[in-house]
């Protein structure tokens, strides 16, 4: 595997990285409601429970996605009919769902140059090491933030791109905000171009649940994650069993929340940026948004963004859509 690093070096993004996060903290702590952003999941051990959730059968989404994935490889490389072809994923992923897609290039008899995107060189590298080896595959790992990190493999190459963002990760940004990223993205990409995006559905509200509050509680592990990273990372005085996971669905949003609950009045001193923060009896702090879609809210949204869409994939059970999508000129008429 190829890398090209975009990013400044490792040391100064640690040292901005640690103050950034006691900034954000600072300031999700002390507005009302109590918040913290959802970036910070993802520390070494946030990413290992993030794992033992998609493996987790009440977290339908990644099997869901997995399924369709499979069932469809062989089509997409027919529809997107080009001898070559670059697949650029944002966000390295784990590799098990991107494995499918360029599958189905490769037995299409096409060639692949596979570009993931994402500011971890390690996630990179785990990524490369789950691969399976192909003549027909060259890997590009590329360090960057998505967007600057897509110009780039946009302006190196000429071949037709196909720019996957799987497993409702488009989930965490609002409706306003996704909008504004699909745009950026529209606008980098080429006439030609196509994305495939996964959307988790809007379903009966148990199952929504369910997911978000996993039998084996690595749900709540993951959210209670954020306060050891704090405690480490921030010199924070959080004790874990004075808080409660809390994950439930807003019809009205049309998006799962979670939550830590304190659970009693407690102070919690954080030495680095110097703060005792107080909480009341049951008071939460906000941790993440995962919005659910109808399938017309797709079609809404990649008309709005100047996509066409080309086809929803769905799985058995209508749980997930991919969603592919292509820029045309002219834009939709
Ligand atoms: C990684 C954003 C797709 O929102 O479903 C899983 C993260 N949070 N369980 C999601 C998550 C709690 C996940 N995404």
């Amino acid at each position: 595997m190829k890398i090209v690093n975009l990013l400044e070096t490792q040391q100064t993004r640690d040292s901005d990285e640690n103050e950034r996060f006691a900034e954000d903290i600072k300031a999700g702590l002390s507005s009302t409601p109590k918040s913290i952003p959802t970036k910070y999941f993802y520390d070494e051990t946030g990413s290992i429970l993030f794992q033992k959730i998609t493996g987790h059968a009440d977290y339908y989404l990644t099997q869901a996605e997995f399924n369709i994935l499979d069932s469809i490889k062989h089509e997409l490389a027919k529809i997107i009919d080009s001898d070559e072809i670059d697949i650029i994923e944002l966000g390295a992923g784990d590799g098990h769902k991107t494995e499918l897609i360029i599958q189905g290039f490769i037995e299409s008899g096409k060639k692949v140059n596979f570009y993931p995107i994402d500011i971890s060189e390690k996630a990179m590298q785990q990524l490369e090491e789950g691969l399976q080896k192909h003549d027909a595959l060259s890997i590009h790992g590329i360090i960057a933030e998505y967007f600057s990190g897509l110009s780039y493999v946009r302006q190196h190459s000429n071949n037709h791109q196909l720019v996957l963002f799987l497993g409702s990760n488009i989930g965490n940004f609002s409706k306003t905000q996704s909008k504004e990223f699909l745009l950026h993205i529209r606008d980098i990409l080429s006439d030609g171009d196509y994305a495939l995006i996964g959307f988790d559905l809007k379903k009966d509200i148990p199952t929504l649940v369910k997911a978000y509050n996993d039998s084996a509680g690595y749900t709540s592990d993951f959210n209670l994650n954020l306060l050891t990273r704090i405690n480490r990372e921030l010199g924070g005085e959080f004790m874990l069993e004075h808080f409660q996971h809390y994950g439930n669905y807003n019809p009205v949003l049309g998006a799962m929340e979670s939550f830590l609950i304190s659970r009693k009045e407690q102070d919690v001193y954080i030495a680095n940026i110097d703060q005792t923060v107080h909480f009341d009896a049951f008071e939460p702090i906000h941790l993440e948004y995962s919005f659910k879609y109808l399938k017309t809210d797709i079609d809404d949204l990649c008309y709005y963004t100047g996509f066409h869409p080309i086809k929803h994939f769905t799985d058995d059970h209508e749980r997930f859509v991919d969603s592919l999508w292509q820029i045309k000129s002219g834009g939709n008429d």
